[in-house]
C-alpha cells in the first residue's frame, strides 16, 4: 500500500490548519509549509515526494507556478492542485500548461476540494505504477537484448532502430515459430514512442471467435449470456499504447472485417452498445504463417493484410543465421546457470558440432529449451552432450515404432529420442485419437481447457473436431 502523502503550501495559517485537519481525518499524511522557500527545501533537499501538492498560487516570497516550473524536471510523480484567487485566469492557464492536475478558486468547499484531491491521488498513483512497470520492462526489451552478430541480425536491429522512431499505425512481424517475434513486438513498444502507455497483448489462436471478439471490443452488461458486467475491450485498454495481435493469421475471416474497420476508423463499439469510442492504438500483428499465401487462398482478407502491412519485419529463422549460435549458446547457458545455480562453463567440441549441424525447426525457443535441459542436468562444468538430444536433419524420428500405449496411460520413451515439444504433441495426438478427435473430451482427459487444447492443436497442426 502506498501512503497518501499531501503537501500543503499555504501562507494563511488558519486555512492550512483547517485543510490539514480535514485531510488527516481521511488518513492523509499531511505536511504544511508556508513559503516557496520552505516548499523547495521539503521537495528538493528533503526529497519529500508527496502524492499530491495542494498549493496557494501567490505566496509572500513568490509564485508557486515558478516553483513548479523550476522543479518539474526533477520532481517525482506528484500531482499539483492550485488554489487561486478570484479571476486569475492567466495563472490558471499557465498552471494547466505546466501540467498541474487542476486549480480551484478560493474560497471553495472542502467537499469539492476533497474530490479533486482524490482524483489527483488516483492519477499520481497510476503514473507511479506505470513508471515502475515501464522502467523494469524497458530494461528487458531494448534492441540490444536481441543477440546475434550475423548480418541478418544486424540488419534486423538497424531496421528496428529506424522503426521505433516513427509513429507507425500498424506493422506485421513475421517469422517461423520461436524466432523472436514476440520479443521484437515488445522491443518496438517498450523502446518506442508509446512506451509510457500500455502494451496489450492477445493470442488470436487461443480463443474461439466469439470470445476473441468480446475481448477485443469489450461489451456492455447483458450483451450476451454471461456478460454480467461492462467490460472494456483490449482496444480501449491499449489506448495511447500498442495492441499486439499475436498469431493474427488464425483470426476468423469475419472478425477480420471488424478488425479492419476498427483499425481504419480508430473507433470501436463495445458489443451491445450503440456508442462509438475513439481509440488511439498502434497495432503490431505477428504471424508464423505465410499471409500472402493465405490471402491468395482466400483465408486472409487482402484489404486487412495491406492495411496492417505498412511495415513488414521478417525475423529470420535460426538455421539461416547459425553464426548467431556463437553468441546465443553462451548467453542461454549463463542464464540457466544463474537460474539453477549450476556452473557450466565448457561446451565440448562434440556438443558444438551437434548444435551447429542441427536445423533448429523450433528456432531460438527450441535452442533455449534444449540448453535449459542441458544445464539443469549437468553434473559439472561441461555441457552434457547426451542431453542435447538433437535429431540430425532429415532423419525420421526414431520413436516412430517405439511408443506403446494402453487405455489407462501412455508410454513415452525417455531415451532422448523425443523433445519436450514432440512429447506434448504426441500426448495430445493420442488423446485425440482416443476421443475420436473430440476436443472437449480430449481436454477433459488432459485436465485442460478446450481453449488451451484448441491452441495447441493448431500449433502442432493436428486434426480435431471443434
Ligand atoms: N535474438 C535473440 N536474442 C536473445 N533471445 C532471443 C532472441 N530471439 C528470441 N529470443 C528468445 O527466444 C524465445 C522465443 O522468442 P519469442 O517468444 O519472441 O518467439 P516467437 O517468434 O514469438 O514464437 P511463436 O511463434 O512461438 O510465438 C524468447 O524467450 C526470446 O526471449
Ligand atoms: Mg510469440
Amino acid at each position: 500500500m502506498m501512503t497518501n502523502t499531501l503537501l500543503i503550501i499555504e501562507d494563511e495559517a488558519l486555512l492550512s490548519s483547517e485543510l490539514a485537519r480535514f485531510f488527516r481525518k481521511s488518513d492523509w499524511e499531511v505536511s504544511i509549509v508556508n513559503s516557496i522557500q520552505q516548499a523547495e527545501i521539503a521537495l528538493r533537499e528533503e526529497q519529500f515526494d508527496p502524492l499530491v501538492v495542494l498549493s496557494d498560487m501567490n505566496l509572500p516570497d513568490g509564485n508557486a507556478l515558478d516553483l513548479l516550473d523550476k522543479l518539474k524536471p526533477e520532481l517525482g510523480n506528484s500531482e499539483w492542485i492550485f488554489l487561486t484567487g478570484y479571476g486569475s485566469v492567466a495563472d490558471s492557464v499557465r498552471a494547466v500548461r505546466l501540467g498541474a492536475y487542476d486549480f480551484i478558486e478560493k474560497p471553495c468547499s472542502l467537499e469539492r476540494l476533497n474530490l479533486l484531491v482524490e482524483g489527483a491521488a488516483r492519477s499520481a498513483r497510476a503514473q507511479r505504477r506505470l513508471q515502475a512497470q515501464t522502467a523494469t520492462q524497458n530494461s528487458h526489451y531494448s534492441i540490444t537484448s536481441l543477440i546475434g552478430n550475423s548480418s541478418a541480425m544486424q540488419a534486423l536491429r538497424s531496421m528496428l532502430t529506424q522503426v521505433i522512431n516513427v509513429p507507425f499505425s500498424s506493422l506485421i512481424v513475421s517469422g517461423e515459430t520461436g524466432t523472436g517475434k514476440g520479443m521484437v513486438a515488445r522491443i518496438l513498444h517498450y523502446s518506442g514512442r508509446r512506451s509510457h502507455a500500455p502494451l496489450v497483448e492477445i493470442n488470436c489462436a487461443a480463443l474461439p471467435r466469439e470470445l476473441l471478439e468480446a475481448e477485443l471490443f469489450g461489451y456492455e452488461s447483458g450483451a450476451f449470456t454471461g456478460a454480467k458486467k461492462r467490460h472494456r475491450g483490449l482496444f480501449e485498454q491499449a489506448h495511447t499504447g500498442t495492441l499486439f495481435l499475436d498469431e493474427i493469421g488464425e483470426m476468423d475471416l469475419d472478425l477480420q472485417s471488424k478488425l479492419l474497420k476498427a483499425v481504419e476508423d480508430l473507433r470501436i463499439r463495445r458489443l451491445g452498445s450503440e456508442t462509438e469510442i475513439s481509440v488511439d492504438v498502434q497495432i503490431i500483428a505477428a504471424t508464423n504463417l505465410d499471409l500472402v499465401e493465405k490471402v491468395s487462398r482466400g483465408l486472409f482478407r487482402r484489404d486487412l493484410y495491406h492495411r496492417l502491412n505498412v511495415i513488414n519485419i521478417l525475423v529470420p529463422a535460426l538455421r539461416e543465421r547459425k553464426q548467431d549460435l556463437q553468441q546465443l549458446v553462451p548467453q542461454f547457458v549463463a542464464t540457466y546457470n544463474r537460474k539453477s545455480s549450476k556452473n557450466v562453463i565448457t561446451i565440448p567440441d562434440e556438443a558444438w558440432q551437434l548444435i551447429q549441424a542441427y536445423d533448429w525447426p523450433g528456432n531460438i525457443r527450441e535452442l533455449r529449451n534444449v540448453l535449459e535441459r542441458c544445464v539443469l542436468l549437468a553434473n559439472g562444468q561441461n555441457l552434457p552432450t547426451e542431453w542435447l538430444q538433437l535429431q540430425p536433419p532429415g532423419k525420421a524420428p526414431a520413436h516412430a515404432g517405439l511408443i506403446n500405449s494402453n487405455q489407462a496411460g501412455l508410454f513415452i520413451p525417455l531415451d532422448g529420442s523425443l523433445s519436450l515439444h514432440e512429447m506434448e504433441k504426441f500426448i495430445i495426438q493420442e488423446a485425440l485419437n482416443r476421443t475420436d478427435a473430440n476436443v472437449t473430451a480430449a481436454a477433459r482427459m488432459l485436465g485442460t481447457t478446450r481453449e488451451t487444447l484448441r491452441y495447441r492443436v493448431q500449433k502442432y497442426h493436428l486434426k480435431c473436431k471443434f
